[in-house]
């Protein structure tokens, strides 16, 4: 099938571009973890369809509807218990640990990058495994949030240490992510729709190309160097055996 052989033809010349680079950082976002059982959130079985998370992961419903934000949240952490990384994640880790890549930007929430071994990893949208008190910022264990106990010291609400929508990005965290993709030769976007801003605008502040990886082209691929449509897991490993051939 032209599709197949198209994708075969794709991945090897990204494999030659990542031989020839000498700074590649990868973008990922909830794509990268829909293997590892975690549903995204805008293709077809993902969380929107369910659950709209821009009408939950708000600021105002932390306050007007805490029932609710802390259904959403608690069965997004449950969720986490029974998945864990896939080969792609450790073919990553492989990857930063032969220099292949210097870093990760993620969207995702799930620090699969970090269990996986990546050790520069920029989580853009901060980490549901950690929780704080929204008002005093007191850290607090994940089993407080989940039985639904209120901040020990203010009494103040407990949340995770996600970015919700209308919130600031960590300052920190973005100026790095933001450096590392500028002086890139190559980024590699991996499993995002692109459609959350600002970090829909990341990819394309650096003067290297830039390869994607999707699913599916939401946008139009035109603005890519290069798109190779197919699953985050087999494309990695695809790649992975032609660099280390
Ligand atoms: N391999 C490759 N691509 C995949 C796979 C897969 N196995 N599974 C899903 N995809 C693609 C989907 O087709 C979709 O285009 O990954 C993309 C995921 O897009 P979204 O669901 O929009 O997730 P993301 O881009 O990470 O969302 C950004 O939105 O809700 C907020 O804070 C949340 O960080 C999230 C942000």
């Amino acid at each position: 099938m032209a599709g197949k052989h198209e994708s075969r033809m794709e991945t090897a010349k990204l494999a030659s571009w990542m031989k020839q680079s000498k700074y590649t950082v990868v973008l990922t976002g909830a794509g990268m973890s829909t293997e590892s059982g975690i549903p995204d959130f805008r293709s077809e079985n993902g969380w929107w369809r369910r659950i709209d998370p821009r009408s939950v992961a708000t600021k105002e419903v932390l306050y007007a509807d805490y029932t609710l934000f802390h259904e959403f949240y608690s069965m997004r952490i449950r969720g986490l218990t029974c998945c864990k990384p896939h080969k792609g994640y450790y073919i990553l880790a492989q990857w930063e640990k032969n220099n292949i890549i210097n870093s990760i930007a993620t969207q995702n929430v799930d620090r699969f990058h970090q269990i996986a071994g990546n050790h520069k990893v920029y989580e853009l949208h901060g980490c549901i495994r950690t929780i704080r008190c929204d008002s005093c910022g007191t850290a607090h264990a994940m089993g407080d949030f989940l039985d639904g106990s209120g901040c020990t010291g203010c009494g103040g609400r407990l949340r995770p240490d996600v970015v919700l929508f209308g919130e600031a990005l960590p300052r920190d965290t973005w100026e790095k992510a933001m450096t590392d993709i500028e002086r890139a030769e190559l980024v590699i976007v991996i499993g995002t729709s692109l459609q959350v801003y600002p970090v829909n605008q990341l990819p394309f502040m650096t003067r290297g190309r830039i390869a994607y990886i999707n699913n599916e082209i939401g946008g139009d691929s035109h603005q890519f160097d290069l798109f190779i449509k197919g699953k985050a897991g087999d494309i990695l490993c695809k790649l992975d055996e032609i660099i280390t051939s």
